[in-house]
C-alpha cells in the first residue's frame, strides 16, 4: 500500500486537472500516486487529457492506467506538471532526481505553463542539500568530470550512482549520475546550478530552481496543505 501523506497528494493534485489539458507527468512514487488518481478521472469521468511522461518509468505507469500519450514537443508543451521532489525549501527550489530522471523532469517542467510539487512532510527542508544533488553527466570521460566537479567544491564527495549490478546508472537518456554530498548546506541554489553547468561534461544539475509555483504537502492522517511561491 502506498504512503497515505504521498496517496492524499497525488489525489489532490489530479483534481486540479481539467478537462482538455495537456499534463507533465512526473515520476517517483508520490507522482505515481497522481498518475493513478488522474487515470481513475479518466476512467470515471470521461476526462480527455494528453499525457507527456518525464521518464520510461512515467511512460509505463501511464500506458498501464490508459493515460493517452505525447513526446513533449513545441505543439504538446503541458498546461501543467505534477511531479514530487526529494527537497523543497520554502521558496519551492527543488532538488530532484532521486529517480535518477531530471533530465526530463526538467525538460518537462520548463515547458510546461507551471509546475506543482507533490509530497509528503519529509521532503520540506530548512536548507536544500541533506539529499545528494544529483548532477547528470555525459558517459565519455566521466571520470574526469567528476574530477573537475572535486576541484571546484573539494570538501565535497562525489559518488558514481550504481546500478544494481555494479555499473554505472544509465539515464534514459544515455547519461551517468553523479551525486554531490553538500549536506544541508545550499543556501544560493541558482549560483550552484551555474557553477555546476559551467563544468565541461555535466549535462543538467537536479537543482529546480524558480520552477515550481505550488507544492501539495500530504500528511501521514491523509489531508493536505499546500505551498505557493
Ligand atoms: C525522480 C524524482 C522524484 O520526483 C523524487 O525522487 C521523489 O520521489 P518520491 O516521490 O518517490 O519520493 O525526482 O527523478
Amino acid at each position: 500500500m502506498s504512503d497515505p501523506g504521498k496517496a492524499a497528494a497525488g489525489r489532490a493534485a489530479a483534481r486540479l486537472v481539467e478537462d482538455g489539458m495537456t499534463v507533465g507527468l512526473g515520476t517517483g512514487s508520490t507522482a505515481s500516486c497522481f498518475v493513478e488518481a488522474l487515470a481513475a478521472r479518466v476512467r470515471e469521468e470521461g476526462l480527455t487529457i494528453r499525457g507527456v511522461p518525464t521518464s520510461q518509468a512515467a511512460e509505463r505507469l501511464a500506458r498501464q492506467s490508459g493515460i493517452p500519450l505525447f513526446p513533449l514537443t513545441e505543439t504538446t508543451r503541458p498546461d501543467l506538471t505534477i511531479d514530487g521532489a526529494d527537497e523543497a525549501d520554502s521558496f519551492l527550489n527543488l532538488i530532484k532526481g532521486g529517480g535518477g530522471a531530471l533530465v526530463r523532469e526538467k525538460l518537462v517542467a520548463a515547458s510546461s505553463g507551471a509546475m506543482i510539487v507533490v509530497a509528503d512532510e519529509s521532503k520540506l527542508v530548512a536548507t536544500l542539500g541533506a539529499f545528494p544533488l544529483p548532477v547528470a553527466i555525459i558517459p565519455t570521460g566521466w571520470e574526469t568530470t567528476r574530477a573537475r566537479i572535486e576541484k571546484v567544491f573539494p570538501q565535497v564527495p562525489v559518488t558514481l550512482r550504481l546500478a544494481p549490478g555494479g555499473s554505472p546508472t544509465i539515464t534514459d537518456d544515455g547519461l551517468h549520475l553523479l551525486d554531490l554530498h553538500f549536506g544541508p548546506t545550499i543556501t544560493d541554489p541558482e549560483r550552484l546550478q551555474a557553477q555546476l553547468r559551467a563544468v565541461v561534461g555535466v549535462a543538467e544539475v537536479g537543482l529546480f530552481v524558480g520552477i515550481a509555483s505550488r507544492m501539495i504537502v500530504g500528511r501521514p492522517d491523509g489531508t493536505t496543505f499546500e505551498r505557493t511561491r
